[in-house]
């Protein structure tokens, strides 16, 4: 099993054992990072960072974790770049396969990230689109692993907007076989194309990918519990809107009462306290939120040094 040179746009695209090999890396190295070892896997690659969107997590795990391995990372933001003036993302691939290793882009299209990976020939990476963020979805799985041990047969409560971070969540509780229930009002329903890949995906592993618009019943003896904001990036004219239509979907105390005692509290960040989440669940006992945070750096160090380099680890 070899992930050397390919692109990481969507966790439906991996395997079972590669979904398995990038979680079981990323353990590794974050053992050697604690324990101070060194492990400069990518000495002297660059890896260029494009941003159309906003970042806290994303850019400072990615930059820290390629510095971590001996590399470069380059920021660029549209504001900087000639992107932002109209240049063609297929000649931007192009130009930077002449000079960098690996691409990470966050953008708005899907379509622009399956673009950049087809005229680059080195590994792209999906730091987040309108459509899936695969690399924090990838996190989540190590995060629930670290606490429950177990993943198979868990199940996965998802409160809230059917968005990117719910897609994702979907195709990787699909792959290692945790069931899945996305709690969300009619109108913001996962994409049913991507439910069904997600169902496809579960199929393999036997467990279920659902959508439920009874909150209480979705959250019903739940292992994790898992939200994100209720208007993404790009969606900011919405907003009035979706706070009416999202505002009983939130994870709150008397939702975690009927979830399981040692249910863990997810959310990729940023929060919006008295949003999506209350400050007593995000705050509280039950909440991983920077466990979570923190493990964005180890799983794409792993995905990194598993696209870019042929170290065995
Ligand atoms: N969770 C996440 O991707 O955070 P940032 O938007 O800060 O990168
Ligand atoms: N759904 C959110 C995730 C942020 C990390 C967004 O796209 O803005």
């Amino acid at each position: 099993m070899s992930l050397r040179n390919k692109d990481l746009l969507s966790i439906h695209d991996l395997s079972v054992g590669e979904v398995a090999h990038i979680l079981d890396v990323a353990r590794k190295l974050k053992k050697k990072l604690k324990n101070g070892e060194p492990h400069e896997y990518l000495k002297g690659k660059t890896l260029a960072m494009l941003f159309s969107k906003a970042s806290t997590r994303t850019r400072v795990s990615f930059e820290t974790g390629f510095h971590q391995l001996g590399g470069h990372a380059l920021y660029l933001n549209d504001s900087q770049t000639q992107l932002g003036r109209g240049e063609p993302i297929r000649d931007t691939a192009r130009v930077l396969s002449r000079m960098v290793d690996g691409i990470m882009i966050r953008t708005f299209s899907h379509d622009s990230v399956i673009e950049l990976a087809e005229y680059a020939s080195i590994p792209v990476i999906n730091g987040l689109t309108d459509l899936l963020h695969p690399c924090q979805a990838l996190t989540d799985l190590l995060t629930i692993e670290e606490h429950l041990k177990v993943m198979k047969g868990r199940k996965f409560v998802y409160v809230g907007d059917g968005n990117n971070m719910a897609h994702s969540l979907m195709f990787a509780c699909a792959k290692v076989g945790m069931n899945m229930v996305c709690a969300s009002p009619k109108g913001y329903y996962p994409d049913p194309e991507i439910l069904r890949q997600a169902q496809e995906d579960a199929a393999l592993t036997g467990c279920t990918i659902t959508v439920e618009e009874d909150i209480m019943k979705a959250a019903q003896g739940a292992d994790v519990l898992y939200t994100d904001v209720w208007t993404s990036m790009g969606e900011e004219a919405e907003r009035d809107q979706r706070m009416k239509d999202l505002h009983d979907y939130q994870i709150n105390a008397e939702l975690l009462k009927v979830a399981r005692p040692t249910c863990m509290v997810l959310h990729c960040l940023p929060a919006h306290r008295g949003e999506e989440i209350t400050e007593e669940v995000l705050e509280g006992p039950q909440s991983y939120v920077f466990d979570q945070a923190e493990n964005r750096l180890h799983v794409q160090k792993a995905i990194m040094v598993l696209l870019m380099s042929d170290a065995v680890i």
